[in-house]
């Protein structure tokens, strides 16, 4: 995802890092720390949070963690979900600004945790942090117009790899969902062959979302989503369970 190098971007993020995952010197990660005990799920490549603004609002019965690896596109992600869910918004001269007229520029702002609401975000790698989770602790996992990696070379690196299958299948609960979204013709029969050849069954897909309503109902549209539909570009979308 291209985007302009935005200003003090560590401090911005620090500001908010009470919503944020954080790794420490010995890889680990710190809890999340949700203030409800719900069933997990997991955005990975969240771009600037769109769909998990979104999709937390919808269906709050669920806590959520949004990954992505690019430091000042998570910190995007993570204001624009500290502004809708009313924790303040970005100072005009730098910083956070609290709903009480409290700046934090570069230091973090305690978040009281009622107000931290069902989404955490977490900067890194994907398969890094999915390692570190148990086995079947997660309901479903959502990858949303993730890089296609069109190169022979690099087909390790597509998130529907078998690799990164497997993983999904051990971190999901019994029953749980991989959810994914492209706009790219070659990612997406990649992905279904792929899924095909896996542990996960293939409940349904489309190669056209908008003019299916299993798909269409309620969906959440995403950055690149609104783009590329607005190219004219039709969104192929799939719903995959596991079974164990
Ligand atoms: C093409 S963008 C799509 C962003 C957003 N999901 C959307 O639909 O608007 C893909 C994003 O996934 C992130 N990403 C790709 N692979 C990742 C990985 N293995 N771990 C974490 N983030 C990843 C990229 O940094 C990029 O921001």
């Amino acid at each position: 995802m291209r985007m302009r190098k935005k200003k003090n971007g560590s401090r911005r993020i620090e500001n908010l890092s009470a919503l944020f995952i954080k790794k420490d010197e010995n890889s680990a990660y710190s809890a999340p720390n949700f203030s409800d005990d719900l069933p997990l799920r997991i955005e990975i490549g969240c771009g600037k949070g769109d769909f998990v603004c979104g999709v937390s609002v919808a269906e709050p019965e669920y806590n959520y963690i949004a990954l992505e690896r690019v430091g000042d596109v998570i910190m995007s992600a993570a204001e624009k979900y500290a502004a809708s869910r009313s924790l303040g918004s970005l100072a005009p001269n730098g910083g956070w600004k609290t709903p009480d007229g409290r700046i934090f520029d570069g230091e973090a702002w305690d978040i009281p945790a009622e107000l931290r609401g069902n989404v955490r975000f977490l900067c890194g790698e994907a398969k890094e942090f999915l390692s570190s989770l148990p086995d079947s602790c997660v309901e479903s996992i959502y990858t949303n117009f993730s890089d296609p990696w069109p190169k022979k070379g690099y087909t390790s690196r597509r998130l529907t790899h078998g690799d990164f299958l497997k993983e999904y299948a051990r971190v999901l609960i019994p029953g749980g969902y991989l959810k994914l979204k492209t706009d790219n013709d070659g990612f997406f029969e990649y992905s279904l062959e792929s899924v095909g050849e896996s542990a996960f069954t293939l409940v349904s897909h489309t190669f056209d979302l908008d003019s299916d309503t299993e798909f269409s109902d309620g969906n959440i549209e995403t950055e690149y989503e609104r783009n590329f539909k607005s190219m004219g570009i039709k969104i192929k979308a799939l719903k995959a369970r596991i079974d164990k």
